[in-house]
């Protein structure tokens, strides 16, 4: 009953998916007759704030189509968008399709889908046809648009339906989001990489970089802020190679300019910079706009120069201390946070200590750690001197605390002055209490209620935690970043 297409299906997109959403819209009226229920759905996101706001964009269409949003995997349609950077993150998954599988049992009709870059893996997607044959749909990072068009297909067939491109064909824009938060939202500004570090599978999973137009990237931030928006953060994998690409090029730094002028966005975030293309031009962008945080995830993944080259990062240990003390000279409370990576193959104990050196010198706010995970199909992959793994976990440790220490250190520095709080909910463990953010992405807890939610407002310091400080509203002032 539900392949009967009765108008013609639009070709171009988004069109066309907005044409499927209808359809589904359709047949999960005639299933909720049926079932005698509403029909829900549930998706779980695995990785980076690329996924989450991958999944607010799924969460969006899943809605368009007639669904509603349930709270936990107890529902008729749940999805995974999962994260393959490091192999945890796989084993996370099929940890969790253990437990579908047992859910699904009970409730027969239950359609499981996965998208997302461990889908985008050959091993992984024949792995779970071979093994996990009670998934209904699989699909993969270049068409997480077409949801709709698939959810239909997956509503109306029996069989497991598999759709992974091997690359992106174009950007789609104007489809449905829904965002996890009202007051901030991630904003794509382009997608893919094209660096290639020799331990990473981004760029196998996420394709080549593509930015996206300046004006449609505006023209979303615009009714983003008109939809009360207050803060949001520009996701790149490398978002200083933003506009390369595009037939009239344009820096990161002036698309950060133009987007500062954005009346109703309060502050500017971006993620993830990488050292090697990190110009002038772009701090004194992050000097200059007074929206901007003062918060730069900037990752070194070693202090080890040797191993820096060995990782194609095209930087060394000296050309990162220096940029660090360039953007300290312009921007002097800038909160500097990174990435490590330890146990790279070929990892000594003398280039180890060089990455606890540059973590003395630069003393990050924080820093994550992570344990070097071998990736099929990148290059370290293959490199023949992998490190012992009790070493690698030892070193781990230590460079755990160090960076620790650093950071409840670093932390205390604003303790008795006032800062603006976007003031995220309310307090979960003490009543009374409402948590926030700093423009450094510190966390605040202070006396106060849930009509503060989604504002920014003045508050003391008064007490420095470690990793969040304890705080006290104060009379508004003229700053509000
Ligand atoms: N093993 C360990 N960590 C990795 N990362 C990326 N690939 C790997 C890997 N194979 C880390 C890098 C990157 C962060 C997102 O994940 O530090 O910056
Ligand atoms: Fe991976 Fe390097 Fe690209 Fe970051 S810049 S996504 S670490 S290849």
């Amino acid at each position: 009953m539900y392949n009967e297409i009765t108008l013609d299906i639009p070709m171009q997109e988004p069109k066309r998916q907005y044409y499927y959403m209808e359809k589904c819209r359709q047949c999960v009226r005639e299933l909720e007759k049926e079932r005698g229920h509403a029909l829900k759905f549930f998706v779980r996101t695995f990785g980076c704030q690329m996924n989450a706001r991958d999944s607010e964009k799924l969460r969006g269409i899943l809605l368009q189509a007639g669904l509603e949003e349930g709270m936990d995997e107890e529902a008729d349609f749940v999805l995974y968008n999962t994260c393959t950077v490091r192999d945890n993150a796989n084993q996370k998954v099929y940890g969790h399709l253990g437990y579908l599988q047992t859910l699904k049992k009970k409730h027969p009709a239950m359609k499981i889908a996965l998208c997302g870059c461990m889908m985008q893996e050959p091993a992984v997607v024949e792995k779970i046809k071979k093994s996990y044959g009670f998934v209904d749909l699989i699909f993969g990072t270049h068409n997480i648009y077409k949801l709709a068009e698939l959810l239909y297909c997956c509503l109306t067939e029996k069989k497991m339906v598999v759709d992974v491109w091997d690359c992106a064909e174009n950007v789609v824009e104007d489809l449905p989001a829904m965002r996890k938060y009202p007051f901030k939202s991630g904003v794509n500004i382009m997608y893919g990489c094209n660096n290639f570090c020799s331990y990473c599978i981004v760029p196998y999973v996420r394709g080549r970089e593509r930015s996206r137009d300046p004006k449609e990237i505006l023209a979303e931030i615009r009714r983003l802020a008109l939809d009360g928006v207050k803060e949001i953060m520009l996701l790149g994998q490398n978002v200083n190679s933003y506009g390369k690409n595009l037939a009239k090029p344009m820096s990161f730094a002036e698309l950060l300019r133009q987007v500062n002028e954005v009346e109703g966005i309060e502050r500017i975030r971006f993620m993830t910079s990488h050292p090697k293309d990190l110009s002038d031009e772009l701090i004194a962008a992050m000097r200059d706009c007074k929206k901007v945080c003062h918060h730069l995830h900037l990752p070194l993944q070693s202090g080890s120069s040797r191993i820096l080259k060995v990782m194609n990062r095209h930087y060394t240990k000296e050309q990162y201390l220096d940029l660090a003390e360039r953007i300290r000279a312009e921007i002097p409370d800038i909160s500097l946070t990174t990435d490590i990576i330890v146990g790279f193959p070929g990892e000594t104990e003398e280039d180890f200590q060089e990455t606890l050196d540059v973590v003395r010198k630069i003393r990050y706010d924080s820093a994550f750690t992570f344990i070097y995970s071998k990736r099929t199909g990148t290059a370290a992959a293959a490199m023949e001197n992998q490190v012992p793994e009790a070493v690698v976990k030892e070193r781990f440790d230590r460079l755990l605390r160090e960076v620790q220490q650093i950071a409840a250190e670093v932390c205390g520095r604003d303790v008795n002055t006032v800062q603006p709080v976007l003031v995220e909910c309310e307090n979960d463990h003490q009543p009374g209490f409402v948590s926030g953010r700093l423009g450094n992405n510190l966390l605040v807890h202070f006396p106060g209620d849930a009509s503060l939610i989604g504002n920014i407002v003045p508050v003391k310091l008064t007490e420095a935690k470690g990793f969040y400080y304890i705080g006290k509203r104060e009379k508004e002032t003229e700053d509000g970043r």
